[in-house]
């Protein structure tokens, strides 16, 4: 079988996966965060946790890319330089950000997390940098590469502030859990996994490939239940918490 058949094999048992996984996590919840509980064997400190699972998405990618055909193609440097932009915040400057306080992680929740990263960079640069087809400069200028790089720049700058709002709520140093306000928090619960899922649609539209478009469908099948579980922990938990709020999408969920 050669590596194209291949990855197109592997992505389209990769989206069977993350239908499976959204239904799963729509009745469990993902044990990290406010939701981590007993039972899911060892843990290591959530802040490595975030560094080890996050980190193998950027070497990857970067090293495939290195070693492709295409690495002075100008569209195949922007592909790279957004994945990176991504990345290199969320694998090596969010987890010295967030305010933990030595919380925990399972570490089975990290080794699935390494999995989702290494297939999405594997299939991703692979796919753009060597095997799918050679994008033309002229593609720069096409709307799907432009509708879809606001997108992910509007994506990345939501969770970025909605991040930064979710740390300032923890400025007295504790690790407990307050009601956020403000920005597109009065609309939803959790406006940085709209930003995620935003962001990755956006890649969707802008490389117009299968990888793309699976990456984006994993983001909101692991998002969206997430939401809907921080959701219902709010309101089960705050007695004040605004009845106008919705989960993740404005108006609708
Ligand atoms: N692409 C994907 O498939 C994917 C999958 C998972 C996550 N992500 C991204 O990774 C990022 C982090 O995910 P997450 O699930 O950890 O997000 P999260 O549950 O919203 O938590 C983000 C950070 O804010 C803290 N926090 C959340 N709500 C708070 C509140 N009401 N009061 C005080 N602190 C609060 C959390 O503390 P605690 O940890 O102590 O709760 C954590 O440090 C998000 O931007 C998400 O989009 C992406």
């Amino acid at each position: 079988m050669t590596e194209t058949a291949f990855i197109r094999v592997l992505l389209y048992v990769w989206l069977g996966v993350a239908g499976a996984t959204a239904v799963a996590l729509l009745f469990i919840s993902a044990p990290y965060g406010r939701h981590r509980r007993r039972g899911w064997g060892p843990e290591l400190p959530a802040r490595l946790g975030w560094l080890l699972m996050e980190a193998p998405a950027p070497l990857l990618y970067l090293s495939l890319f290195l070693a492709s055909p295409r690495t002075v193609e100008p569209v195949n440097l922007v592909f790279c330089a957004l994945w990176l932009l991504h990345y290199l915040y969320r694998a090596f400057i969010y987890p010295f950000l967030i305010r933990d306080r030595g919380k925990t992680m399972p570490v089975a929740v990290m080794g699935m997390a390494v999995l989702f990263n290494l297939v999405n960079a594997y299939t991703n640069s692979r796919w753009l940098n060597a095997l799918g087809p050679p994008r033309e400069a002229a593609w720069l200028s096409d709307p799907r590469f432009i509708v879809g790089c606001l997108l992910f720049l509007l994506g990345l700058l939501t969770h970025l502030r909605a991040d930064a709002r979710l740390r300032s709520l923890r400025r007295d140093g504790g690790t407990g859990y307050a009601i956020p306000r403000g920005g597109l928090f009065r609309w939803v619960s959790c406006p940085n996994y709209l930003g995620e899922i935003a962001q990755w649609s956006g890649w969707a539209l802008l490389t117009w490939s299968l990888p793309g478009l699976v990456f984006a469908v994993w983001t909101a099948a692991n998002l969206v239940p997430r939401a809907l579980s921080h959701h219902r922990w709010y309101r089960d938990t705050f007695p004040d918490y605004p009845t106008n709020r919705r989960a993740v999408f404005p108006g609708i969920l």
